[in-house]
């Protein structure tokens, strides 16, 4: 990332797609974009069928126009290899590069991403236009960055990927009798006799086999790791120098984005945060707090948001003014390093013709434009923050694995779900201005006061293990229902639950009670911890207060642990809801239902305390509604996503990067307004 923006600050732009327009619309394009400080943009993602308009046959003229036109301007190139849409000649030729979904049904082209993964015809003609776009802008001045393919995320049911799957068991197997010991296959007479007998999950009377299943996801992971890996090989060994990234879509469950990001660069995403939605704010402060764990802590890249309204929800809200701005800020807040737009000019024709873009159909002279351009030379003034890290002290647990294990057919309760509970606790820290990483399952958690594990339904030993010596060690640990349940292969942890977190947790489980919906479940406080320093205005819910409680119960016994929370109701009354454990050093928690927010707010707190973490205004626990408040590096950033204006106390005086403007005391923020306060030096407000 460092190389990118070494000399040219945050960076700003947007896809750009200049094979939809006449030449004479490209010297206007440049104007506009350095008007507006644009200082990066995306080419190319979509013109293989441009490039080489039958097989063999390449064009490159106009894209070294684009290319010389773009350096000329001092405008940096990210460029995509055009892998993610095939020209047509490649799926009439070749038929077998379509994909095939799970009913058997072959996917034309005619949209995008029509592709096998597993096809050897389509990665060796992928490669080939890699190749030889490598070759052709090896040492290019404008070329800054490769963007491989678009949001990776096919799949392919058709007899080649099978056999792919197929070479792929063989390989973490072995031998077939160990591949029908760890799918089980001893159920519903589903044993291997040959392994050609081995089939993708395809459409069948009822419900698959789960650890099949989970092979599957992680074979169709590894597919399009793979095919990212080689694209990624033939570009490094022409242009070393050159960093590669390729574009995710935030919580995108199809391919696991730790086992890519550990592969490329720079970490990239594409967002569009759903509007109207009160949850929207946290949700996408989650997504970003991912996007820089991806990255390792370093900046990233937000490579795809949207000026105003998609296409692609059935009723599309638009952006009121100021909200594109509050939601690049945001990012710019958590880490990003680059703030691009799905595209620069909206499209005449096709698919996307009433997708927003930075220069609208009306053309330059308009409201959204100049917003646009506004936009882009502010973020010259935060240029200070480029580079800088998010200090977090709390950390929290994902790892697609146990996502794909979880969310399968046949379970006690769809309604538990991986994302849904992670944004469930991430939303009282969010609340707190607390600043989170997330981590894999496998990461380092020796850095972070608190560790907060939403759901891990699959663990494995080491990992538990990890877990554990964490806590053993000082730390604090949070863990949330239905986890540590079955094994890497989906298999049941036989025992009292959560099996390999039992000692840790001083307490341990034996039925999973899915509650019935209509009403919530009643819990109460029961005593609890008398735990160590209080933070600000910190006051524990009183003992005996109650609270309610969503969805699913379990029937737990304390081992040794604290019940801070108990049952309030039917064959569970009395029996723990809530339990916190000294262990070692540290303390781990262990929550056996899904609190109301107001009920999981309190236990963030509480386990804050343990921590001994605060937010980063610590005088206000909680923070005005519809605040967002993070740190990047020496600089406060304060967002206003309410409806209302906020008063907002601030710990030190400060400057205002955003105006210029000295603040002490507090600030007041307007809907949709945004503050980047850097300290003054020795200015206590
Ligand atoms: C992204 C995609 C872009 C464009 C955009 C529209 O998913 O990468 O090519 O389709 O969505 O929102
Ligand atoms: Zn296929």
């Amino acid at each position: 990332m460092h190389t990118l923006t070494e000399g040219r600050g945050l960076l700003f732009g947007g896809d750009y797609n200049p094979e939809q327009w006449p030449e004479e619309v490209w010297a206007e394009d440049a104007e506009l974009m350095r008007a507006a400080g644009v200082n990066l943009v995306t080419v190319g993602v979509f013109s293989w069928a441009r490039l080489e308009p039958e097989p063999g046959r390449l064009d490159f003229g106009w894209l070294d126009r684009v290319l010389d036109l773009m350096a000329a301007n001092g405008i940096a190139v990210d460029l995509a290899t055009p892998t993610a849409s095939p020209p047509p000649w490649l799926g009439h030729r070749w038929p077998e590069t379509l994909p095939v979904d799970e009913d058997g049904h072959r996917l034309w082209y005619g949209s995008r991403n029509q592709f096998c993964p597993s096809s050897p015809v389509y990665r060796e003609r992928a490669l080939e236009i890699v190749t030889a776009l490598a070759d052709r802008y090896a040492g290019h001045p404008a070329l800054a960055l490769w963007h491989v393919g678009n949001e990776l995320g096919e799949v392919c049911h058709c007899d080649v990927s099978a056999a792919a799957f197929r070479a792929w068991l063989q390989e973490r197997y072995g031998d077939l009798g160990t591949l029908n010991e760890a799918w089980g296959t001893t159920f519903w007479s589903q044993g291997y006799g040959d392994w050609a007998e081995i089939v993708p999950p395809r459409r069948a009377p009822y419900i698959i086999n789960p650890s099949q299943r989970l092979d599957w996801w992680r074979f169709c992971s590894d597919a399009l790791l793979g095919q990212f890996l080689a694209e990624r090989d033939v570009l490094r060994a022409r242009t070393p120098g050159t960093p590669v990234t390729t574009n995710f879509m935030g919580l995108f469950k199809r391919l696991d984005y730790w086992s890519v990001a550990a592969e490329e660069d720079v970490v990239a995403n594409d967002w569009y945060p759903e509007p109207g939605n009160p949850l929207t704010p946290a949700r996408t402060a989650l997504t970003h707090d991912l996007m820089r764990g991806l990255a390792g802590g370093r900046p990233w890249l937000l490579m795809e948001q949207a000026t105003n309204g998609v296409n692609w929800r059935p009723h599309n809200l638009p952006k009121p003014s100021g909200q594109f701005r509050l939601e690049s800020l945001q990012a710019v807040a958590r880490g990003a390093d680059g703030l691009c737009y799905f595209q620069w000019r909206a499209s005449r024709f096709g698919a996307e013709r009433f997708h927003a873009a930075m220069v609208p159909h009306a053309g330059a002279e308009t409201r959204l434009h100049a917003e646009v351009r506004a936009h882009g030379q502010e973020l010259r003034r935060l240029a200070e923050v480029t580079g800088e890290p998010v200090p977090a002290r709390v950390a929290m647990v994902f790892g697609w694995e146990s996502w794909w294990a979880l969310e399968e057919r046949g379970r006690p309760s769809d309604r538990l779900n991986a994302v849904d509970q992670l944004l469930d606790y991430y939303v009282p820290f969010f609340e707190r201005g607390v600043s989170v990483d997330v981590v894999p399952p496998s990461g380092d958690l020796s850095a972070y006061a608190l560790v907060v594990v939403p759901n891990l339904f699959l663990v494995g030993d080491e990992d538990a293990a990890a877990l554990t010596a964490y806590v053993r060690a000082g730390g604090v640990l949070v863990v949330g229902p239905f986890s540590g349940v079955v094994d890497p292969w989906a298999q049941v942890r036989t025992g009292r639950f959560p099996a390999p977190l039992r000692e840790v947790l001083g307490a341990s489980g034996e039925e999973w009670l899915p509650a019935p919906e209509d009403r919530p479940v009643r819990c109460r406080w029961s005593g609890g911890p008398k735990i160590g320093p209080k933070i600000g205005a910190e006051i524990g819910p009183e003992i005996g207060a109650e609270f309610g409680a969503r969805v699913w119960t379990e029937l737990l016994e304390s081992e040794g642990a604290e019940v801070v929370a108990e049952f309030a109701e039917g064959d569970l009354a009395g029996r723990p809801a809530v339990t916190r454990h000294r262990s070692g050093e540290g303390v781990a928690w262990y929550v056996a239902t899904m609190p109301e927010p107001a009920a999981l707010a309190e236990l963030a707190g509480k386990a804050l305390a343990d921590a001994g973490v605060s937010g980063v205004l610590p005088g206000l626990p909680v923070l005005p509604r519809g605040v967002e408040a993070v740190r990047r590096g020496e600089v406060l950033f304060l967002l206003n996503h309410g409806t209302e204006s906020a008063r907002v106390p601030i710990p030190e005086a400060a400057e205002d990067l955003l105006t210029g403007s000295p603040v002490k005391e507090h600030v007041t923020l307007a809907p949709r307004a945004v503050a980047a306060l850097r300290p003054l030096e020795n200015g206590a407000a």
